[in-house]
């Protein structure tokens, strides 16, 4: 107790007993979340046991085709920090064990067709109006994202692969691989042989 109060003192003891009996309320199989927190669409959600979450986080699972299933899961033991968005219309598919750091967003899909063959949609049109274009997105195990990243439409970040703060992934990452930037480039990769990360 007095070690809890040394790192969090009393307003954020506070804070961490009232988050702690709301999630043993509203969501038993998580480990922690914290207050406050925006779920919208929670029946197309899957999300495993073991998440830790900071403040604000922001999950919206709206599909497209409403008799489908989930279009939002999360592993075991996700750890997602402060004040992140994901959306959902299609399929976010987050791993095992993935670290999310605070401020990230996380979406499968853009506001009108801006690009390919057919009709595109007109920049008249509002747009919240114009047709939602989606490509699922895919986090694999023990992936860490750092502070301020987007992850567009698309996108597949393989496991064990890392993703500098401030980057925006466009393309897929491979396992195993550090990325960074906007839009994010290869950095290093594993070499397991010297069990080492190796600029590229
Ligand atoms: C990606 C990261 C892990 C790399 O760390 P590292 O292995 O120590 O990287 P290095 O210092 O060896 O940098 C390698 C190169 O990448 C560049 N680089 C590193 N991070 C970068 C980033 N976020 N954006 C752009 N370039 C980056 C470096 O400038 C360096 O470039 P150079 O080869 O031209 O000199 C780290 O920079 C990072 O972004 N960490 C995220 C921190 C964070 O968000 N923490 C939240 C805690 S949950």
């Amino acid at each position: 107790m007095t070690q809890l109060l040394r790192v969090y003192g009393w307003l954020g003891a506070l804070r961490l007993a009232r988050d702690w009996v709301a999630t043993r309320m509203t969501m038993p199989q998580a480990r922690l979340v914290r207050r406050p927190l925006y779920l919208r669409g929670r029946r197309w959600m899957q999300i495993g046991p073991g998440l830790t979450t900071g403040p604000g986080l922001r999950l919206d699972a709206f599909p497209i085709s409403p008799e489908n299933g989930p279009v939002l899961r999360i592993g075991r033991d996700v750890q997602i920090n402060d004040y992140v968005h994901i959306g959902a219309v299609h399929s976010v598919i987050i791993g095992d064990r993935v670290l999310i750091a605070s401020k990230v967003f996380i979406s499968d899909h853009n506001h009108g067709k801006t690009k390919g063959p057919g009709a595109h949609d007109h920049p008249n049109i509002p747009p919240i109006s114009r047709q939602l274009v989606h490509a699922e997105v895919v986090i694999e195990d023990d992936v860490w994202i750092g502070e301020f990243v987007s992850v567009l439409p698309g996108v597949r970040i393989g496991k064990g692969s890392i993703v500098g703060t401030m980057s925006v992934v466009t393309r897929d990452v491979p396992a195993y691989t550090m990325v960074a930037g906007s839009p994010a480039r290869i950095l290093k990769r594993f070499n397991f042989a010297m069990s080492a990360w190796e600029k590229v």
